[in-house]
């Protein structure tokens, strides 16, 4: 990023747009016996206010570490080593956004974003709910500690979310211990945990994978409702591409820890840049509600993560890799247009002709 763009950052605007979250390049890092996977790598993405960005990639690109890098929810033998997550609003709007990264681990401020200004759905809806608690304890304690309200003021709440989630008969599930609950049901009252703060920024994790087509959407609608309410933004990390096609404004492709695309839904799905985007696009037939497209499986295989080729990451498996080039230097990020950016250096014009006239020399 440039010292400009860094600027215009620091006052929480990009052009047009009021950026809630930036990302800036981070880097978030596993220390294990053999080696640093570099599970996230010089990541830099921004979040719009009142936008939606979908994160998508294969399995293991580090959409996940990234994802709770925000909430500084990475554990042993994990690290965030280097990079700023700038969250821009709230407590921090009179003046500049604050740092997460920065921020202490225990203290008070952290305790206030997390599940407050920014919450989280994960991928595993039982690993964050207590097989201890009911459903309308871990509600009411969730909405209790970020909203002043009575335990049965929160509990109302908490009984119309669970409804406005699809759940029936909610009164009941209040009652229920998770493991009294299958899989969408335990998806569904995380969601609703997750929502009962209005959060500012919502980060759901693959969240509607164990739902049927019904519920998903029906869940997909709430979200637009409550988007259109509150000017909550999403992350939102997926697979299927029906979802992508329905709810991103914008698109954030990821490989192997970094970030090889961006830019708004239509031009990610009509017109990409990225040999990877084109890859992961190229036998998805039609977009559509429900359709369920998951992303395409590519050639080759991602690489294990401790054996991160050298140049741009995805050169083994690109069909326009430039050889001695590609497998050599590491591609530039191009700004391609407002909010639009690839990584590859196809775009860039000028190493591509020093290349050649080297080729040529040799
Ligand atoms: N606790 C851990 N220890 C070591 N490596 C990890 C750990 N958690 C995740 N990773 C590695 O980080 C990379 C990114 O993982 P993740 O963010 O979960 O991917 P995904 O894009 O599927 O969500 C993977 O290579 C994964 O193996
Ligand atoms: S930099 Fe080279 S290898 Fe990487 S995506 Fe572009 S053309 Fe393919
Ligand atoms: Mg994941």
């Amino acid at each position: 990023m440039t010292e400009d763009r860094a600027l215009s950052l620091s006052k929480g605007r990009q052009g047009d747009h009021d950026i809630l979250l930036e990302i800036d390049r981070l880097r978030t890092h596993f220390f294990v016996d053999g080696g640093v996977v570099r599970a996230v790598d010089g990541v830099s993405l921004s979040v719009p206010a009142g936008k939606t960005v979908c994160v998508v990639g294969e399995s293991g690109c580090g959409k996940s570490i990234t994802a709770r890098s925000v909430l500084r929810l990475i554990e042993r033998p994990g690290r965030i080593v280097d990079g700023r997550i700038l969250l821009s609003g709230g407590d921090s709007a009179a003046g500049e956004p604050v740092d997460v990264v920065a921020l202490d681990p225990e203290g008070e401020r952290l305790r206030g974003i997390r599940g407050g200004e920014i919450a989280m759905v994960f991928q595993e809806p039982m690993a964050s709910l207590s097989p201890m608690y009911t459903v309308g304890n871990q509600l009411v304690e969730a909405i209790r500690v970020h909203l002043d309200l009575t335990e049965e003021e929160a509990s109302r709440r908490g009984v119309e979310l669970l409804g406005r989630v699809g759940i029936p008969r909610p009164e009941r599930i209040m009652e229920s211990y998770p493991f009294q609950l299958s899989g969408g049901m335990c998806q569904r009252v995380m969601i609703a945990i997750a929502l009962s703060c209005r959060p500012r920024l919502l980060i759901a994790d693959e969240p509607t994978t164990a739902l049927d087509v019904t519920t998903q959407a029906r869940i997909l609608d709430l979200l637009a409702d409550l988007q259109a309410e509150t000017e909550m933004s999403m992350i939102f990390i997926t697979h299927d591409l029906g979802v992508v096609a329905e709810i991103a404004d914008e698109v954030v492709v990821m490989y192997l820890g970094t970030v090889v695309e961006q830019g708004p839904v239509d031009e990610i799905f009509h017109d990409p840049q990225h040999p990877y985007t084109r890859a992961l696009l190229a036998s998805i037939p039609r977009m559509g509600r429900g359709a369920r497209q998951r992303l395409a499986t590519i050639p080759g295989q991602v690489p294990a993560p401790l054996q991160r080729p050298a140049g741009c990451p995805f050169h083994p498996r690109c069909t326009e890799a430039i050889p001695g080039l590609c497998d050599v230097e590491e591609p530039p990020m191009i700004e391609l247009g407002e909010r639009r950016r690839a990584c590859c250096v196809l775009h860039d014009r000028e190493r591509l002709d020093r290349h050649q006239g080297e080729a040529a020399r040799s």
